[in-house]
């Protein structure tokens, strides 16, 4: 199965959620991949030091724009059953570059993914605040979407923007099987800013929003700068405990 985590705004959880989504995965067993398709390349600093410099062509840029073979480019993490494809900050330009490209170019994840998803049991994409051509490629590569949102400021504006273009990408036959798997709420709180947004969204979504919430948690930032996940930096935090409740949703649906 391959599911994405999007949202086109920016600062909601998309890489931690990915993270400690392939992270906890893998810790049931499951082989993971783990693809970075930000161009800010945070999901890699993570699992790869930056003593391992990665080059262009060792990248998903080589994927996206030339044809390179995904598997060429796949890094294992320190942690067994996570593997990681790195990104390239160079993947910033795929939308002018691959202008003028005459195959279908929204589909080129697709096609590398094809190559290897029956190495996998999961295959986790992180995308960019964006929806450009990165990201409408992993659309037309994924089974599902999570959708973070998060409830500490503005949550639902943007939301429309993102359920057409899913509407797009399923109307124009470029992904018809694409479904929301669910959303979830972030930086959860016990402001009330943080509650009503929570209901707000509860009210909109129903049953798509993810019984689990992630609240704040700054142990969940700690992991990162420690080139960690939350479940090996400190399976005991609050943020652990959620995502791994994530997790255990994520398997039952
Ligand atoms: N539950 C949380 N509690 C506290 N801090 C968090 C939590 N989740 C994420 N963070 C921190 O908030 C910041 C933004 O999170 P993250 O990078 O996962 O968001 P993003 O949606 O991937 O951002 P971008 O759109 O830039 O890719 C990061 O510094 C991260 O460590
Ligand atoms: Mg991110």
């Amino acid at each position: 199965m391959i599911i994405s985590i999007a949202n086109q705004k920016g600062g909601v959880a998309k890489t931690t959620t990915a993270i400690n989504l392939a992270a906890g995965l893998s810790l049931e067993g499951y082989k993971v991949l783990l693809i970075d398709a930000d161009p800010q390349t945070n999901a890699t600093q993570v699992f790869i030091h930056p003593d391992n410099e990665i080059s262009p062509d060792k990248s998903l840029y080589q994927v996206m724009v030339s044809f390179g073979s995904l598997s060429g480019v796949i890094l294992k993490t320190q942690f067994p059953n996570l593997h990681v494809a790195p990104s390239h900050i160079r993947l910033s330009g795929v939308d002018l570059e691959l202008a003028q490209a005459f195959d279908n170019r929204s589909a080129r994840l697709k096609k590398a993914l094809d190559s290897v998803r029956d190495r996998y049991d999961y295959i986790v994409i992180d995308n960019p605040p964006s929806l450009g051509l990165m990201t409408i490629n992993s659309f037309v590569a994924s089974d599902r979407l999570i959708i973070p949102v998060s409830t500490a400021f503005f949550a639902l504006s943007g939301l429309v923007q993102l359920q057409e273009t899913i509407s797009m990408v399923k109307q124009t036959q470029l992904n018809p099987n694409l479904e929301i798997m669910g959303v979830l709420c972030t930086f959860s709180d016990r402001t009330n800013v943080s509650t009503d947004v929570e209901k707000q969204l509860r009210d909109y979504f129903g049953n798509l929003i993810f019984d689990t919430s992630i609240p704040k948690n700054v142990t969940l930032e700690e992991a990162h700068s420690n080139h960690s996940h939350i479940f090996d930096y400190s399976p005991n935090s609050a943020g652990a405990i959620a995502y791994k409740s994530l997790v255990q949703e994520v398997l039952k649906r």
